[in-house]
């Protein structure tokens, strides 16, 4: 390892987690990065990064439900990106009380350590679920948080107790809230990796959820990127604010998977799966993001259209050393 600046990352494993991870150390920093500790000393995705990019990587196993893990994690770093969570939506139906575990007390214990520790920046990890369906749009930071799944309220859960440190303690924490990412490593449980998994898996008959809800797809890198801006910008310009991370755009799942067809010359059957129908009342149905105050503060916008992002996604899948970590014959919740 160099003496460049060091970061803490939590689930530095997982999708974003790891291109965050490889984009920390393409600007120049080290990163000790936390998977979720497993008996298979599995790294995750971060397994599958160069070496010279692990060479500035140090990886520890731990768990944000644990006080005394995440403070060995953050001990010595300048700057904390929380990313771990549990993010299915389904599973929250199963299994609410560790998503209030993780996504809540898991925030806690950051925080704390911040505090603590005295690290001077922490960037925390929302979500547009936590805005609902949409009432007005495009979305900004102060359309009101209407949570419809256990998911959603687990998060938000986090985003209100990161606020109250920032008001009780002056904690240095600025909040990035993602609109739907996608991209290579992208786990089964999303829309696109499920389309362009099944049909690089050679299906022509593509089984999903509900085709009607709309969403603002942003490319994983471009909302690396993202974190990036907010924790690197100067932190008078982001410290107690939120910012949300989206394109603009926005398109239905129906017209998503058809788009998927024409990019992955493909010609579709779509067919709804009851099982991956959600409750009428915990399906948001529309998302588009407000971007400009994370463009205005940090000069971010994105980099890649939906297009674009997708070529380079079908691209992962279609490499067979790639599928071949995917079930994508079963549904993944
Ligand atoms: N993917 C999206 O579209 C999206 C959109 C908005 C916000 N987000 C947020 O971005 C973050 C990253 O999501 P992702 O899509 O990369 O999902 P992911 O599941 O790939 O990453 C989450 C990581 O957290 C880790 N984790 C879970 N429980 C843990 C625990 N108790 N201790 C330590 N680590 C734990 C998991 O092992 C996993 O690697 C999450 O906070 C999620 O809520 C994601």
């Amino acid at each position: 390892m160099t003496s460049a600046p060091l970061v803490a990352v939590t689930g530095a494993e997982g999708f974003i987690g790891s291109h965050l991870t490889e984009a920390l150390v393409a600007t120049g920093h080290r990163v000790r990065a936390m998977a979720q500790y497993n008996s298979f000393s599995s790294y995750g995705w971060l397994e599958t990064l160069p070496a010279d990019v692990l060479a500035e990587v140090e990886i520890v196993l731990g768990d944000v439900r644990d006080p005394g893990s995440v403070r060995g994690l953050l001990e010595g770093a300048e700057a904390a990106y929380h990313l771990a969570a549990l993010i299915a939506i389904p599973y929250s139906y199963q299994a609410p009380h560790s998503y209030v575990d993780t996504n809540v007390t898991g925030t806690l214990n950051v925080l704390e350590a911040v505090r603590q520790l005295g690290t001077p920046r922490l960037v925390h990890t929302s979500t547009s679920e936590t805005y609902g369906t949409a009432r007005t749009v495009p979305i900004t930071e102060d359309h009101p948080i209407n949570t419809q799944s256990p998911y959603a309220a687990s998060k938000a859960g986090g985003d209100r107790l990161a606020d109250s440190y920032h008001a009780s303690f002056g904690t240095p924490v600025v909040t990035l809230r993602p609109f739907n990412t996608f991209g290579p490593r992208q786990s089964m449980r999303a829309v696109i990796p499920t389309v362009i998994g099944q049909v690089a898996a050679g299906s022509r008959e593509i089984t999903i959820g509900d085709l009607r809800p709309t969403r603002d797809f942003t490319y994983v890198e471009d909302t690396a990127r993202a974190f990036l801006a907010v924790g690197t910008a100067p932190l008078e310009q982001v410290a107690g604010l939120t910012f949300n991370a989206g394109t603009g755009g926005e398109i239905s799942v129906g017209d998503l998977v058809r788009f998927i067809g024409k990019v992955m010359d493909a010609d579709l059957d779509v067919r709804e799966d009851e099982r991956r129908v959600r409750p009428a009342n915990s399906e948001v149905m529309r998302l588009v993001a407000d971007a400009s105050r994370l463009h205005a503060a940090t000069g971010w916008s994105p980099a890649h259209d939906l297009e674009q992002g997708l070529a380079k996604t079908v691209a992962f899948f279609r490499d067979p050393g790639n599928l071949a970590r995917y079930k994508t014959d079963i549904y993944n919740i």
